[in-house]
């Protein structure tokens, strides 16, 4: 069991050190831009969805400059949906005629996808739907998310399950022998029944091993964003992954298994209130709110997975672009703070969190103190202080006002305590001895 944890200890290296990932969710649903749930929300039968595969011609995709905009909002992975629950592939599957390539975008979007993100040396993951209401094997009727549950017009008598079984390991085994080395498999999701070994789990993560044995996954083939399986406990299953998934949401303290041992974990988050695009929801979350969203998350050992929806013509909405250049702006000045940091030695303060890496410590100043900010250190523990943006000088001090606290210091910016240097988060660079 240890060297289970050992080896996912091993390839999550590289991912826990990037911290800051791009989701993509992308497909027909961009047309309807109702939310890529849209076939469920509605029940929309799989013959009145047609009419968007005939039409999908994303004629201004050019995931080159997807990768741009993920570098410069200072991304380090990118997670496409290669299949989403509506069964739709936008890669070049042998096995279905249910992808891009048959409509009138003619491309293999997940190839050049792939293509254009390695060449910004962004490394790279796709998601891929245990669910799919477009195979005619997967239950309609008895299943609780299928767009058919409940209609008697569509039973499940003579559908094969094993028969999309063989379809769904085949096109795994597709992704990984196809398109070259991949970073993250992004699998999603289980439910009630659906879950473990009725997805043959342990032959699929078989499979997944064998041939890309680097690759990391998260924890959907026994749960789904809303809780973590057996990653958590002192005897993670064969097919727990490598990290859990918690969706919309940080966990409170960051997660560890019930030995104490840190659990590699990616809050996954919109931008808006969808994942796929949709054209009526304006409720973007501010560049500041995912910032601090992003800091909370490597305060307490995590990763943010933030998702963009592109539209029916192949572009990233403009508010989303705003934002993420935006970040881009505060991580050019500010990564060493988030890339290869961790949670630090010290508790969150009062105004705001704490990074760490190694002796540098840093201080995320979020809320502003009407007098110097106090650290829990005692001076002598610290080398040297920097405002982490331009690399100025910062001294630890002592106001008359704090003489009466004992072995802890204190900081102010030059003599002001605000207005903050940076509202959305100005970073203090603390160099321990
Ligand atoms: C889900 C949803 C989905 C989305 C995903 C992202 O479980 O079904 O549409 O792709 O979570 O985490």
């Amino acid at each position: 069991m240890d060297d289970l944890i050992k080896a996912r200890t091993e390839r999550t290296q590289w991912f826990l050190d990037s911290r800051f990932g791009m989701f993509i969710h992308w497909g027909l649903y961009a047309i309807p831009a109702r939310g890529e749930w849209v076939r469920n929300n509605e029940r929309i039968p799989v013959e009145a969805y047609q009419p968007y595969f005939d039409e999908f011609e994303p004629s201004r995709y050019d995931p080159k400059q997807w990768a741009r905009l993920a570098k410069e909002a200072g991304m380090r992975y990118a997670v496409l949906t290669a299949k989403h629950h509506d069964g739709f592939c936008l890669f070049d599957s042998a096995l279905t005629d249910y992808k891009a390539t048959n409509t009138k975008a003619g491309r293999d979007l997940v190839r050049e996808f792939l293509d254009a993100f390695r060449a910004e040396g962004i490394k790279v993951g796709l998601y891929y739907s245990l669910l799919d209401w477009h195979h005619p094997d997967y239950p309609h009727m008895t299943d609780q998310n299928h767009p058919m549950r409940g209609n008697s017009a569509y039973p499940d008598e003579g559908r094969d399950f094993n028969r999309y079984l063989e379809y769904m390991h085949g096109q795994v085994r597709e992704l990984l022998t196809q398109y070259g080395k991949l970073d993250i498999l992004w699998l999603d999701f289980s439910y009630g029944k659906m879950a473990g070994e009725t997805w043959q789990a342990t032959k699929l993560m078989e499979m997944i091993r064998s041939l890309q044995p680097w690759i990391i996954v998260n924890n959907r083939l026994e749960v789904g964003g809303e809780s973590y399986g057996s990653i958590l406990t002192d005897h993670p299953s064969f097919y727990a992954g490598d990290f859990a998934s918690p969706e919309q949401m940080v966990p409170p303290k960051g997660m560890v298994d019930l030995k104490g041992n840190p659990v590699p974990w990616e809050s996954c988050i919109t931008l808006n209130d969808h994942w796929g695009y949709c054209a009526a929801d304006k409720h973007y979350k501010t560049a500041k709110m995912v910032i601090r969203n992003l800091i909370e998350c490597v305060s307490k050992n995590g990763n943010l997975l933030l998702n963009v929806g592109p539209d029916a013509k192949g572009e990233i909405p403009p508010e989303s672009v705003e934002i993420l250049r935006e970040v881009g702006r505060w991580m050019r000045k500010n990564s060493d703070s988030v890339y290869g940091c961790g949670a630090a030695q010290l508790d969150k303060p009062d105004w705001g969190r704490f990074t760490q890496k190694g002796r540098k410590l840093y201080a995320h100043v979020m809320d502003e103190n009407v007098c110097a900010y106090l650290l829990d250190l005692k001076p002598d523990q610290v080398e040297k202080v920097r405002l982490l943006s331009d690399g100025a000088e910062m001294k630890l001090e002592q106001p008359w006002n704090t003489v009466s606290i004992q072995d802890k210091s204190f900081f102010t910016f030059w003599g002001k305590s605000f207005p903050l240097p940076d509202p959305t988060d100005t970073v203090v660079e603390i160099t321990l001895k």
